[in-house]
């Protein structure tokens, strides 16, 4: 029987308590996985002296996959994000967030089910910034071709494999005329060069698109983003069905994925045991199905499913942490989770 030996890089703040909650649930699973622990983050900075150490780099180029807590980049010290580097480091070129309503959940939005792909290693994240003279800063936001036709033929072809009807491009041509103008002008030419015309497609400035995600976020299914509208538009999506503690994602590239849920490292509740785990075993979930498509190992999908059925019933029976109403601990919920894992 292959176990997949996996990078679980805990991370900072939640990171570890949320991590260790959704490693004991993929284990009472019975998962086909092996955890290799690896430092990123604070803690790698207090252990190795730096925010993503080689080995951390390595190893997950190693493997191919890891599971990742969040990080929390030390502001205003001069280190740019880890996440940043080690998406752009890994190539790691979309990340995909699901945003689903889950039972039990109730927010003030019914049926939604759009999916945030947000281009992952370019735009104002460049992290080129100076200062040109006191109290005036320029910030680079680099936009390639390259980049932007990566990203549309991923999305297109996703959209295809996954039964998705249509994609939604939010942009603002109007003002950056070049790099925005770009990134739909490759969009239009993926689309029409490799066929995608069973998807709908659709263009909208982001303000007035914001405007239109509230009004009925149910119109919507694939929006495609560059970087930092996709930074921004993901958690403003996870404020329709539950928050941050429910919404899931994997950064993706040619050789390696890296899953991760869309928060952050929330220092507020660090360290109480309160942090909802649920984001990460969703991301989790969302491993063992990569799993299953790339190594062809449908036990991994099977797992993956059992652990969904289990956590969608654990909500549907009211056992919810704080963030979601309820009073459950990160642990009581990994509890609740693998008690139904027969269900
Ligand atoms: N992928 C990542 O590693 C990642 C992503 C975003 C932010 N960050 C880092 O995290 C740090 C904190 O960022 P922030 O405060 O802007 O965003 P955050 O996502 O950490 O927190 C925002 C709010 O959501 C709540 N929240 C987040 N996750 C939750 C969970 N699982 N359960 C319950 N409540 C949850 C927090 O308590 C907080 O009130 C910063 O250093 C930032 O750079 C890291």
């Amino acid at each position: 029987m292959t176990i997949h030996r996996i990078v679980l890089i805990s991370g900072d703040g939640i990171g570890p308590e949320v991590a260790a909650a959704t490693a004991r649930v993929l284990g009472s699973a019975e998962a086909p996985v092996a955890w290799e622990e690896e430092l990123a983050g604070v803690a790698a900075l207090e252990a190795v002296g730096e925010v993503l150490p080689q080995q951390t780099l390595d190893a997950v180029r190693r493997r191919g996959i890891a599971l990742k807590g969040p990080c929390t980049t030390p502001v205003g010290e001069g280190f740019t994000s880890v996440n940043v580097q080690l998406r752009k480091r890994l190539e790691l070129y979309v990340a995909v967030r699901p945003i689903r309503n889950l039972p039990n959940v109730s927010t003030r939005y019914e049926g939604v089910d759009l999916v945030v792909l947000r281009e992952n290693t370019e735009g104002l994240y460049s992290g080129i910034e100076n200062e040109i003279t006191a109290g005036v800063v320029t910030s680079l936001k680099v936009a390639t071709e390259h980049a932007s036709r990566r990203i549309a033929r991923w999305g297109f072809q996703y959209a295809r494999d996954r039964g998705r009807k249509k994609i939604t491009v939010m942009h603002k041509a109007n003002i950056m005329k070049l790099s925005d103008g770009m990134f739909l002008r490759c969009a239009r030419a993926v689309r029409e060069e490799f066929g995608y015309d069973d998807i709908e497609y659709e263009e909208m400035i982001i303000d007035a698109g914001c405007m239109k995600l509230v009004q009925d976020p149910t119109r919507f299914d694939v929006l495609l983003l560059e970087n930092l509208y996709g930074d921004v538009l993901s958690d403003l999506c996870a404020g329709f069905v539950g928050g941050l503690g429910v919404v899931p994602g994997a950064n993706i590239g040619n050789d390696s994925a890296v899953f991760e849920a869309v928060h952050g490292s929330a220092p507020d509740i660090a360290g109480k045991g309160v942090a909802n785990p649920l984001a990460l075993l969703m991301s989790a979930v969302m491993m063992l199905n990569h799993l299953a498509d790339t190594r062809g190992d449908t036990r991994c999908r099977e797992v993956g499913q059992r652990i969904k059925r289990a956590y969608n019933q654990a909500l549907s029976d009211g056992q919810k942490t704080r963030d979601l109403g309820g009073d459950l601990g990160t642990e009581d919920f990994a509890s609740a989770v693998i008690d139904r894992l027969g269900a």
